[in-house]
């Protein structure tokens, strides 16, 4: 009994170091900086090569102005400016699910997976309510890696163009992240 004791203490004094070491080495070795930046997605909804696709939807959606309950996949590309031609800097990778009733309005779960550029390797992890008639629209960084590891922060989206014929659309990420 004793020496379970005495085991739980030692074991309970260990972990709390343990916590309170990695704690003040992240808060002393390293500092939280704000990033600005900005990419392009190039989003398609149309074959051939459509990048985004729908999945799934409710019995009820075809009937909703706002087509809630569809769920949509996406693997955009990213690029450095709105030109498809332009420097390709990783995918949008993620899910995207009409939310609402009364505004077309997402819930976005989506991952920005860095492939090429100086955040080649990291990606960040955004979810948030995404109103698609709003000029900019505001979602939530919620983490990262590599890089942006333990990453916060937010992302400013607006619709840089859309062509109707197509479904193609380019869409605006201006991001503004702390991280270590
Ligand atoms: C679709 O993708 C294939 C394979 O990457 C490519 O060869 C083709 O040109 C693309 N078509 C269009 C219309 O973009
Ligand atoms: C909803 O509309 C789509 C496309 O027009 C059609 O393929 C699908 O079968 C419809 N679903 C229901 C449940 O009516
Ligand atoms: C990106 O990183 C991967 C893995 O580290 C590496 O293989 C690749 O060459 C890098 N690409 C560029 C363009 O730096
Ligand atoms: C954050 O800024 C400080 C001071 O400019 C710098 O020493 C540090 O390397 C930066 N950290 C990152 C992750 O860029």
């Amino acid at each position: 009994m004793a020496l379970t004791l005495t085991k739980l203490l030692l074991f309970s004094f260990l972990f709390i170091s343990t916590v309170l070491t990695a704690k003040s080495q992240l808060s002393t070795s390293k500092q939280k900086n704000l990033t600005r930046f900005h990419v392009y997605a190039q989003d398609k909804n149309t074959a051939p090569n459509a990048t985004i696709v729908n999945v799934a939807q409710a019995s009820t959606t075809n009937q909703s102005a706002t087509s809630f309950g569809l769920v949509k996949v996406a693997d955009d590309p990213l690029t450095e400016g709105p030109e498809m031609s332009s420097k390709n800097l990783g995918r949008l990778q993620g899910m995207v699910t009409s939310a609402s009733q009364s505004e077309v309005a997402v819930l976005m779960s989506i991952n920005f997976v860095f492939t090429e550029g100086k955040y080649n390797g990291s990606s960040l992890t955004v979810v948030g309510r995404n109103e698609l008639f709003l000029e900019v629209r505001e979602l939530s960084i919620v983490g990262g890696t590599g890089l942006f590891r333990l990453a916060r922060g937010y992302v400013l989206t607006s619709t840089y163009s859309a062509d109707l014929n197509t479904g193609a659309l380019v869409l605006l990420y201006d991001f503004f992240v702390y991280h270590y």
